[in-house]
Protein backbone atom coordinates (compact mmCIF):
# COMPACT_ATOMS: atom_id res chain seq x y z
CA UNK A 1 0.00 0.00 0.00
CA UNK A 2 2.78 2.19 -0.82
CA UNK A 3 4.48 2.26 2.56
CA UNK A 4 2.32 4.42 4.14
CA UNK A 5 -0.34 3.03 5.50
CA UNK A 6 1.24 2.37 9.21
CA UNK A 7 -2.17 0.85 10.84
CA UNK A 8 -4.65 -2.03 10.28
CA UNK A 9 -7.64 0.06 9.11
CA UNK A 10 -8.59 -0.55 5.79
CA UNK A 11 -10.67 2.58 5.00
CA UNK A 12 -8.18 4.49 6.69
CA UNK A 13 -5.50 3.36 4.38
CA UNK A 14 -7.72 2.92 1.08
CA UNK A 15 -8.80 7.06 1.45
CA UNK A 16 -4.84 7.80 2.80
CA UNK A 17 -3.61 6.15 -0.34
CA UNK A 18 -5.99 7.99 -2.56
CA UNK A 19 -5.12 11.70 -0.95
CA UNK A 20 -1.44 10.58 -1.94
CA UNK A 21 -2.23 10.19 -5.53
CA UNK A 22 -3.03 13.96 -5.83
CA UNK A 23 -5.88 13.57 -8.25
CA UNK A 24 -7.65 16.38 -9.24
CA UNK A 25 -11.33 15.80 -7.93
CA UNK A 26 -14.25 16.68 -10.19
CA UNK A 27 -16.47 13.91 -7.83
CA UNK A 28 -18.60 15.12 -5.10
CA UNK A 29 -17.98 16.43 -2.29
CA UNK A 30 -17.98 19.81 -3.41
CA UNK A 31 -15.46 21.64 -0.76
CA UNK A 32 -12.13 19.67 -2.96
CA UNK A 33 -10.68 18.89 0.54
CA UNK A 34 -9.48 22.24 0.72
CA UNK A 35 -12.42 24.62 1.79
CA UNK A 36 -12.16 23.90 5.51
CA UNK A 37 -8.53 24.15 5.98
CA UNK A 38 -8.62 27.91 6.68
CA UNK A 39 -11.00 26.90 9.35
CA UNK A 40 -10.58 25.28 12.82
CA UNK A 41 -9.84 21.30 12.62
CA UNK A 42 -13.18 20.33 12.16
CA UNK A 43 -12.34 17.42 14.29
CA UNK A 44 -12.08 19.26 17.39
CA UNK A 45 -15.82 20.52 16.76
CA UNK A 46 -16.97 17.41 17.19
CA UNK A 47 -19.11 18.01 19.87
CA UNK A 48 -22.33 16.91 21.71
CA UNK A 49 -25.82 18.98 22.63
CA UNK A 50 -24.00 21.33 25.61
CA UNK A 51 -24.96 24.29 26.84
CA UNK A 52 -22.67 26.24 24.75
CA UNK A 53 -24.02 24.40 21.66
CA UNK A 54 -27.40 23.66 20.54
CA UNK A 55 -29.96 20.57 19.75
CA UNK A 56 -30.64 20.18 16.09
CA UNK A 57 -34.20 18.96 16.68
CA UNK A 58 -35.28 21.06 18.90
CA UNK A 59 -33.04 24.16 18.07
CA UNK A 60 -33.22 27.58 20.33
CA UNK A 61 -29.58 28.58 20.28
CA UNK A 62 -27.02 28.39 17.50
CA UNK A 63 -28.50 26.43 15.21
CA UNK A 64 -31.89 28.12 14.90
CA UNK A 65 -29.43 31.55 14.22
CA UNK A 66 -27.62 28.96 11.88
CA UNK A 67 -31.35 28.29 9.99
CA UNK A 68 -32.22 31.38 10.22
CA UNK A 69 -29.50 32.96 8.35
CA UNK A 70 -29.94 30.29 5.37
CA UNK A 71 -33.98 31.23 5.02
CA UNK A 72 -33.28 34.21 4.82
CA UNK A 73 -30.20 33.18 1.88
CA UNK A 74 -32.57 30.72 0.13
CA UNK A 75 -36.19 33.31 0.57
CA UNK A 76 -37.32 30.41 2.15
CA UNK A 77 -40.04 30.43 5.19
CA UNK A 78 -38.04 27.94 6.81
CA UNK A 79 -34.35 26.01 6.08
CA UNK A 80 -33.67 22.79 7.89
CA UNK A 81 -30.40 21.05 8.48
CA UNK A 82 -29.76 17.74 7.84
CA UNK A 83 -26.77 15.67 8.81
CA UNK A 84 -27.83 12.60 6.87
CA UNK A 85 -28.31 13.71 3.48
CA UNK A 86 -30.23 14.98 1.18
CA UNK A 87 -31.91 11.26 1.62
CA UNK A 88 -33.42 12.80 4.81
CA UNK A 89 -34.57 15.85 4.02
CA UNK A 90 -36.07 13.65 0.76
CA UNK A 91 -37.87 11.53 3.15
CA UNK A 92 -39.14 14.40 5.58
CA UNK A 93 -40.22 16.09 2.31
CA UNK A 94 -42.66 13.48 1.15
CA UNK A 95 -43.56 13.09 5.23
CA UNK A 96 -44.60 16.64 5.40
CA UNK A 97 -46.30 17.10 2.20
CA UNK A 98 -48.60 13.70 2.64
CA UNK A 99 -50.64 12.62 5.84
CA UNK A 100 -52.10 8.94 5.61
CA UNK A 101 -51.91 7.16 2.76
CA UNK A 102 -52.18 10.25 0.44
CA UNK A 103 -51.62 9.79 -3.42
CA UNK A 104 -48.38 11.90 -5.43
CA UNK A 105 -47.57 12.08 -8.92
CA UNK A 106 -43.95 11.39 -9.07
CA UNK A 107 -41.35 11.68 -12.05
CA UNK A 108 -39.78 8.35 -12.63
CA UNK A 109 -36.24 10.02 -13.06
CA UNK A 110 -35.57 9.64 -8.59
CA UNK A 111 -32.99 8.94 -6.75
CA UNK A 112 -33.91 5.25 -4.48
CA UNK A 113 -34.29 7.36 -1.33
CA UNK A 114 -37.41 8.90 -2.86
CA UNK A 115 -38.53 5.09 -3.54
CA UNK A 116 -37.75 4.01 0.23
CA UNK A 117 -39.91 7.22 1.39
CA UNK A 118 -42.83 6.17 -0.43
CA UNK A 119 -42.76 2.53 0.73
CA UNK A 120 -41.99 4.11 4.40
CA UNK A 121 -45.05 5.86 3.94
CA UNK A 122 -47.46 3.67 1.95
CA UNK A 123 -47.91 6.51 -0.42
CA UNK A 124 -50.13 5.92 -3.97
CA UNK A 125 -48.30 6.60 -6.68
CA UNK A 126 -48.91 8.13 -10.53
CA UNK A 127 -45.66 7.92 -12.38
CA UNK A 128 -44.90 10.46 -14.95
CA UNK A 129 -41.87 9.73 -17.19
CA UNK A 130 -39.58 11.89 -18.61
CA UNK A 131 -39.24 12.76 -22.68
CA UNK A 132 -36.28 12.37 -24.54
CA UNK A 133 -35.65 15.81 -25.53
CA UNK A 134 -32.01 16.07 -24.20
CA UNK A 135 -30.92 14.22 -26.91
CA UNK A 136 -29.06 10.12 -26.78
CA UNK A 137 -27.99 8.52 -23.58
CA UNK A 138 -30.22 10.19 -21.50
CA UNK A 139 -34.00 10.00 -20.16
CA UNK A 140 -34.42 13.79 -20.61
CA UNK A 141 -36.51 16.29 -18.52
CA UNK A 142 -40.29 15.88 -16.82
CA UNK A 143 -42.47 18.45 -18.93
CA UNK A 144 -44.99 20.39 -17.61
CA UNK A 145 -47.27 19.14 -20.16
CA UNK A 146 -47.57 15.62 -18.82
CA UNK A 147 -47.41 16.93 -15.17
CA UNK A 148 -50.84 18.81 -16.37
CA UNK A 149 -52.08 15.94 -17.88
CA UNK A 150 -51.14 13.39 -14.56
CA UNK A 151 -53.06 16.32 -12.24
CA UNK A 152 -55.84 16.72 -14.44
CA UNK A 153 -56.58 12.89 -14.31
CA UNK A 154 -55.84 12.66 -10.67
CA UNK A 155 -56.85 15.93 -9.04
CA UNK A 156 -57.68 14.39 -5.36
CA UNK A 157 -53.25 13.81 -5.50
CA UNK A 158 -51.29 15.77 -2.47
CA UNK A 159 -48.33 16.69 -4.24
CA UNK A 160 -46.39 16.46 -7.41
CA UNK A 161 -42.89 15.12 -7.26
CA UNK A 162 -39.61 15.76 -9.66
CA UNK A 163 -35.43 15.55 -9.82
CA UNK A 164 -34.26 18.86 -10.84
CA UNK A 165 -31.32 19.03 -12.18
CA UNK A 166 -30.68 15.49 -12.45
CA UNK A 167 -27.30 13.76 -12.51
CA UNK A 168 -26.36 15.15 -15.62
CA UNK A 169 -27.43 18.51 -14.96
CA UNK A 170 -30.73 18.91 -16.98
CA UNK A 171 -32.83 21.12 -15.65
CA UNK A 172 -37.17 20.92 -16.34
CA UNK A 173 -39.21 23.99 -16.50
CA UNK A 174 -39.82 24.32 -12.63
CA UNK A 175 -41.37 27.32 -12.68
CA UNK A 176 -44.21 25.99 -15.36
CA UNK A 177 -44.76 23.18 -13.37
CA UNK A 178 -44.84 24.81 -10.27
CA UNK A 179 -47.92 27.38 -11.84
CA UNK A 180 -49.68 24.46 -13.11
CA UNK A 181 -49.44 22.79 -9.22
CA UNK A 182 -50.67 26.16 -7.34
CA UNK A 183 -53.44 27.19 -10.47
CA UNK A 184 -54.50 23.30 -8.91
CA UNK A 185 -53.91 24.10 -4.78
CA UNK A 186 -50.74 20.86 -5.20
CA UNK A 187 -47.58 20.99 -3.62
CA UNK A 188 -44.95 21.08 -5.81
CA UNK A 189 -41.60 18.86 -4.08
CA UNK A 190 -38.13 19.12 -6.08
CA UNK A 191 -35.53 17.09 -5.50
CA UNK A 192 -33.14 19.84 -6.05
CA UNK A 193 -30.05 17.25 -4.91
CA UNK A 194 -27.56 18.42 -7.80
CA UNK A 195 -28.18 22.36 -7.91
CA UNK A 196 -27.73 24.03 -4.37
CA UNK A 197 -25.34 25.86 -5.88
CA UNK A 198 -28.36 27.71 -8.27
CA UNK A 199 -28.98 30.17 -5.68
CA UNK A 200 -25.26 31.31 -5.96
CA UNK A 201 -25.91 32.22 -9.87
CA UNK A 202 -29.12 33.92 -10.18
CA UNK A 203 -31.33 33.27 -7.35
CA UNK A 204 -34.07 33.24 -9.89
CA UNK A 205 -32.76 29.66 -10.99
CA UNK A 206 -33.34 28.03 -7.67
CA UNK A 207 -36.37 25.87 -7.07
CA UNK A 208 -37.38 27.68 -3.83
CA UNK A 209 -37.29 30.79 -6.47
CA UNK A 210 -39.84 29.16 -8.91
CA UNK A 211 -42.29 28.38 -6.32
CA UNK A 212 -41.39 25.01 -5.19
CA UNK A 213 -43.64 24.25 -1.83
CA UNK A 214 -40.38 22.52 -0.67
CA UNK A 215 -36.90 21.98 -2.48
CA UNK A 216 -34.02 19.54 -0.53
CA UNK A 217 -30.72 20.80 -1.16
CA UNK A 218 -28.04 18.00 -1.16
CA UNK A 219 -25.73 20.76 -0.62
CA UNK A 220 -22.07 18.42 -0.22
CA UNK A 221 -22.45 17.60 -3.61
CA UNK A 222 -21.09 21.04 -5.42
CA UNK A 223 -20.24 23.29 -2.23
CA UNK A 224 -17.94 23.16 0.02
CA UNK A 225 -19.99 21.17 2.87
CA UNK A 226 -19.17 17.96 4.49
CA UNK A 227 -20.76 15.08 3.08
CA UNK A 228 -23.98 14.18 4.03
CA UNK A 229 -25.01 17.78 4.58
CA UNK A 230 -27.89 19.20 3.26
CA UNK A 231 -30.53 21.77 3.45
CA UNK A 232 -34.68 21.38 3.04
CA UNK A 233 -36.37 24.50 2.26
CA UNK A 234 -39.81 25.19 3.04
CA UNK A 235 -41.95 27.57 1.50
CA UNK A 236 -45.38 26.84 2.76
CA UNK A 237 -46.75 28.19 5.63
CA UNK A 238 -48.80 24.68 5.92
CA UNK A 239 -45.56 22.83 6.37
CA UNK A 240 -43.90 24.76 8.61
CA UNK A 241 -45.69 23.39 11.95
CA UNK A 242 -44.61 19.78 11.58
CA UNK A 243 -40.97 20.16 9.55
CA UNK A 244 -38.46 19.73 12.29
CA UNK A 245 -40.91 16.56 13.31
CA UNK A 246 -40.19 15.40 10.03
CA UNK A 247 -36.82 15.43 10.14
CA UNK A 248 -36.56 14.16 13.55
CA UNK A 249 -38.53 11.09 12.58
CA UNK A 250 -36.47 9.42 10.12
CA UNK A 251 -32.77 11.15 11.21
CA UNK A 252 -30.25 10.13 13.98
CA UNK A 253 -30.33 11.77 17.40
CA UNK A 254 -26.99 12.02 17.06
CA UNK A 255 -26.25 14.32 14.06
CA UNK A 256 -22.76 15.52 13.60
CA UNK A 257 -21.52 19.35 14.64
CA UNK A 258 -19.16 19.14 12.31
CA UNK A 259 -21.34 18.84 9.34
CA UNK A 260 -23.59 21.46 11.03
CA UNK A 261 -20.82 23.74 10.91
CA UNK A 262 -19.81 23.43 8.11
CA UNK A 263 -23.53 23.82 6.22
CA UNK A 264 -23.02 27.19 8.24
CA UNK A 265 -19.88 28.17 6.97
CA UNK A 266 -20.90 27.18 3.42
CA UNK A 267 -23.84 29.57 3.71
CA UNK A 268 -21.79 32.65 4.71
CA UNK A 269 -19.66 31.26 1.84
CA UNK A 270 -22.17 31.44 -0.79
CA UNK A 271 -23.55 35.04 0.55
CA UNK A 272 -20.41 36.58 0.48
CA UNK A 273 -18.62 34.85 -2.18
CA UNK A 274 -20.64 32.33 -4.07
CA UNK A 275 -21.83 35.09 -6.58
CA UNK A 276 -18.07 35.34 -8.25
CA UNK A 277 -16.84 32.03 -7.31
CA UNK A 278 -19.38 30.45 -9.77
CA UNK A 279 -19.13 33.17 -12.01
CA UNK A 280 -15.64 32.47 -12.33
CA UNK A 281 -16.15 28.57 -12.52
CA UNK A 282 -18.37 28.97 -15.51
CA UNK A 283 -16.35 30.47 -17.57
CA UNK A 284 -13.69 27.47 -17.00
CA UNK A 285 -16.53 24.94 -17.50
CA UNK A 286 -17.70 26.77 -20.93
CA UNK A 287 -14.28 26.35 -22.21
CA UNK A 288 -14.06 22.51 -21.28
CA UNK A 289 -17.68 22.18 -23.28
CA UNK A 290 -16.10 24.24 -25.88
CA UNK A 291 -13.19 22.37 -26.43
CA UNK A 292 -15.60 19.08 -25.78
CA UNK A 293 -17.71 20.19 -28.89
CA UNK A 294 -14.91 21.06 -31.08
CA UNK A 295 -13.63 17.04 -31.32
CA UNK A 296 -17.28 15.74 -31.41
CA UNK A 297 -18.51 15.17 -27.97
CA UNK A 298 -21.57 15.77 -27.90
CA UNK A 299 -23.32 17.90 -24.46
CA UNK A 300 -27.26 17.81 -23.25
CA UNK A 301 -29.54 19.47 -25.53
CA UNK A 302 -31.42 22.13 -23.76
CA UNK A 303 -31.66 23.72 -19.93
CA UNK A 304 -28.53 22.50 -18.03
CA UNK A 305 -27.21 23.52 -14.94
CA UNK A 306 -24.47 25.78 -16.08
CA UNK A 307 -21.28 24.08 -14.04
CA UNK A 308 -22.18 20.62 -14.71
CA UNK A 309 -19.90 18.62 -17.36
CA UNK A 310 -22.02 15.80 -18.78
CA UNK A 311 -19.60 14.44 -21.64
CA UNK A 312 -21.27 12.28 -24.52
CA UNK A 313 -17.93 10.87 -25.04
CA UNK A 314 -20.02 8.00 -26.95
CA UNK A 315 -20.66 10.07 -29.57
CA UNK A 316 -16.87 10.27 -30.65
CA UNK A 317 -16.38 6.07 -30.11
CA UNK A 318 -15.43 5.88 -26.62
CA UNK A 319 -16.90 4.23 -24.07
CA UNK A 320 -17.43 6.20 -20.66
CA UNK A 321 -15.51 3.65 -18.72
CA UNK A 322 -12.23 3.83 -20.91
CA UNK A 323 -12.83 7.34 -21.17
CA UNK A 324 -12.96 7.42 -17.21
CA UNK A 325 -9.75 5.39 -17.45
CA UNK A 326 -8.02 7.97 -19.24
CA UNK A 327 -8.54 10.85 -17.67
CA UNK A 328 -7.10 8.73 -14.18
CA UNK A 329 -3.96 8.52 -16.48
CA UNK A 330 -4.03 12.41 -16.36
CA UNK A 331 -4.78 12.82 -12.93
CA UNK A 332 -8.76 13.38 -13.31
CA UNK A 333 -10.70 11.46 -11.42
CA UNK A 334 -14.60 11.93 -12.71
CA UNK A 335 -17.96 11.19 -10.78
CA UNK A 336 -19.95 8.58 -12.83
CA UNK A 337 -19.62 7.08 -16.32
CA UNK A 338 -22.89 5.89 -17.61
CA UNK A 339 -23.19 3.83 -20.85
CA UNK A 340 -22.89 6.95 -22.79
CA UNK A 341 -21.92 9.69 -20.70
CA UNK A 342 -19.20 10.49 -18.75
CA UNK A 343 -20.11 13.06 -15.83
CA UNK A 344 -17.83 15.29 -13.98
CA UNK A 345 -18.75 17.85 -10.78
CA UNK A 346 -16.79 20.78 -10.52
CA UNK A 347 -16.57 22.82 -7.86
CA UNK A 348 -15.51 26.79 -7.36
CA UNK A 349 -13.03 25.06 -5.26
CA UNK A 350 -11.15 23.80 -8.17
CA UNK A 351 -7.94 24.91 -9.23
CA UNK A 352 -6.85 26.53 -12.44
CA UNK A 353 -3.95 23.34 -12.59
CA UNK A 354 -7.13 20.83 -12.32
CA UNK A 355 -8.86 22.42 -15.21
CA UNK A 356 -5.27 22.05 -17.30
CA UNK A 357 -5.34 18.57 -16.59
CA UNK A 358 -8.74 18.32 -17.60
CA UNK A 359 -8.23 19.87 -20.83
CA UNK A 360 -5.21 17.61 -21.66
CA UNK A 361 -7.36 14.43 -20.91
CA UNK A 362 -10.16 15.90 -23.48
CA UNK A 363 -7.34 17.23 -26.32
CA UNK A 364 -5.90 13.04 -25.90
CA UNK A 365 -9.45 11.73 -27.39
CA UNK A 366 -8.96 10.69 -30.58
CA UNK A 367 -12.15 10.27 -32.48
CA UNK A 368 -13.66 6.67 -32.99
CA UNK A 369 -16.40 5.50 -34.76
CA UNK A 370 -19.20 7.00 -32.62
CA UNK A 371 -21.27 4.56 -30.08
CA UNK A 372 -25.04 4.04 -31.08
CA UNK A 373 -27.21 4.36 -27.50
CA UNK A 374 -30.80 5.28 -27.08
CA UNK A 375 -31.82 5.08 -23.34
CA UNK A 376 -35.14 2.64 -23.46
CA UNK A 377 -37.44 2.67 -20.39
CA UNK A 378 -40.86 1.11 -19.92
CA UNK A 379 -44.21 1.72 -18.09
CA UNK A 380 -44.72 -1.40 -16.16
CA UNK A 381 -48.29 -2.01 -15.03
CA UNK A 382 -49.10 -1.07 -11.56
CA UNK A 383 -50.30 -4.42 -9.75
CA UNK A 384 -49.62 -3.68 -6.03
CA UNK A 385 -49.22 -0.17 -4.15
CA UNK A 386 -45.58 -0.17 -3.46
CA UNK A 387 -45.77 -0.79 0.62
CA UNK A 388 -47.84 -3.60 -0.57
CA UNK A 389 -45.60 -5.50 -2.61
CA UNK A 390 -42.69 -4.12 -0.79
CA UNK A 391 -44.37 -6.11 2.39
CA UNK A 392 -45.65 -9.09 0.78
CA UNK A 393 -44.53 -12.23 0.59
CA UNK A 394 -41.63 -12.72 -1.62
CA UNK A 395 -39.22 -15.00 -3.06
CA UNK A 396 -35.89 -14.69 -5.51
CA UNK A 397 -35.95 -15.58 -8.88
CA UNK A 398 -33.65 -15.51 -11.50
CA UNK A 399 -34.08 -12.37 -13.90
CA UNK A 400 -35.62 -14.66 -16.80
CA UNK A 401 -37.95 -16.65 -14.50
CA UNK A 402 -39.64 -13.08 -13.00
CA UNK A 403 -41.65 -12.36 -16.10
CA UNK A 404 -45.34 -12.13 -15.79
CA UNK A 405 -44.03 -11.96 -11.83
CA UNK A 406 -44.89 -8.67 -9.58
CA UNK A 407 -42.12 -7.26 -8.20
CA UNK A 408 -41.53 -6.62 -4.43
CA UNK A 409 -38.33 -4.53 -5.34
CA UNK A 410 -37.58 -1.13 -7.38
CA UNK A 411 -34.71 -1.65 -9.46
CA UNK A 412 -33.73 2.25 -9.08
CA UNK A 413 -29.64 2.46 -9.54
CA UNK A 414 -28.08 5.92 -8.57
CA UNK A 415 -26.12 7.21 -10.52
CA UNK A 416 -28.23 7.81 -12.81
CA UNK A 417 -31.29 8.09 -10.48
CA UNK A 418 -33.94 6.36 -12.81
CA UNK A 419 -36.42 3.92 -11.48
CA UNK A 420 -37.17 1.22 -14.02
CA UNK A 421 -39.18 -1.40 -12.56
CA UNK A 422 -41.28 -0.15 -8.78
CA UNK A 423 -42.28 -2.55 -6.60
CA UNK A 424 -45.87 -3.77 -7.24
CA UNK A 425 -45.11 -3.64 -11.44
CA UNK A 426 -45.68 -6.43 -13.62
CA UNK A 427 -42.34 -7.62 -15.07
CA UNK A 428 -42.57 -7.81 -19.03
CA UNK A 429 -40.41 -10.14 -21.36
CA UNK A 430 -38.85 -6.60 -22.84
CA UNK A 431 -38.43 -5.36 -19.41
CA UNK A 432 -36.84 -8.51 -17.95
CA UNK A 433 -34.54 -8.60 -21.09
CA UNK A 434 -33.56 -4.97 -20.33
CA UNK A 435 -32.56 -5.62 -16.36
CA UNK A 436 -30.62 -8.63 -17.74
CA UNK A 437 -28.45 -5.73 -19.70
CA UNK A 438 -28.14 -3.30 -16.66
CA UNK A 439 -26.81 -6.27 -15.45
CA UNK A 440 -29.78 -7.26 -12.93
CA UNK A 441 -29.49 -11.65 -12.46
CA UNK A 442 -32.30 -11.76 -10.04
CA UNK A 443 -35.38 -10.18 -8.36
CA UNK A 444 -37.32 -10.68 -5.10
CA UNK A 445 -41.38 -11.75 -6.68
CA UNK A 446 -44.07 -11.30 -4.82
CA UNK A 447 -44.99 -15.11 -4.02
C1 LIG B 1 -30.91 13.22 -7.48
C2 LIG B 1 -30.44 12.78 -6.13
N1 LIG B 1 -31.26 12.91 -5.09
C3 LIG B 1 -30.90 12.54 -3.84
C4 LIG B 1 -29.65 12.01 -3.60
C5 LIG B 1 -29.31 11.59 -2.20
O1 LIG B 1 -28.47 12.55 -1.64
P1 LIG B 1 -27.53 12.24 -0.40
O2 LIG B 1 -26.45 11.34 -0.91
O3 LIG B 1 -27.06 13.59 0.01
O4 LIG B 1 -28.34 11.57 0.64
C6 LIG B 1 -28.75 11.86 -4.66
C7 LIG B 1 -27.42 11.28 -4.43
O5 LIG B 1 -26.65 11.05 -5.31
C8 LIG B 1 -29.16 12.24 -5.95
O6 LIG B 1 -28.34 12.10 -7.01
Amino acid sequence: MGGFCIVNAPIYNALVTHNKKLMSSFHTPGHKGVFFKSFDNLFNLDLTELNDTDDLYSARGCIDKAQKLASDYFGAQKTLFSTSGNTLCIQAMLKIATEGQAKIICARNIHKSALGAIVLLGLDVVWVFPKYDAGPGLFGRISPEDIKKAIIKNPDSKAVYITSPDYYGLICDVEKISHYCKSKNISLLVDNAHGTHLACFEPSLHPIALGADICSDSAHKTLPVLTSGAFLNINNKSYLDNATESMALFGSTSPSFPILASLDLCRNWMKNEGNVAFSILKKRVDRIKNLAEKIGIILPRGQIDPIRISLGVGSIGFSPNECAEIFRKFGVESEFASDFYLTLIPSPLNTHKDFERLESAILSLKRKKSINYNFESFAPEKKLFPREAFFAKNKRVCIQDSVGKISARGVCPCPPGFLFVAPGEKITHELAFYLKKLGVIDLLVVD
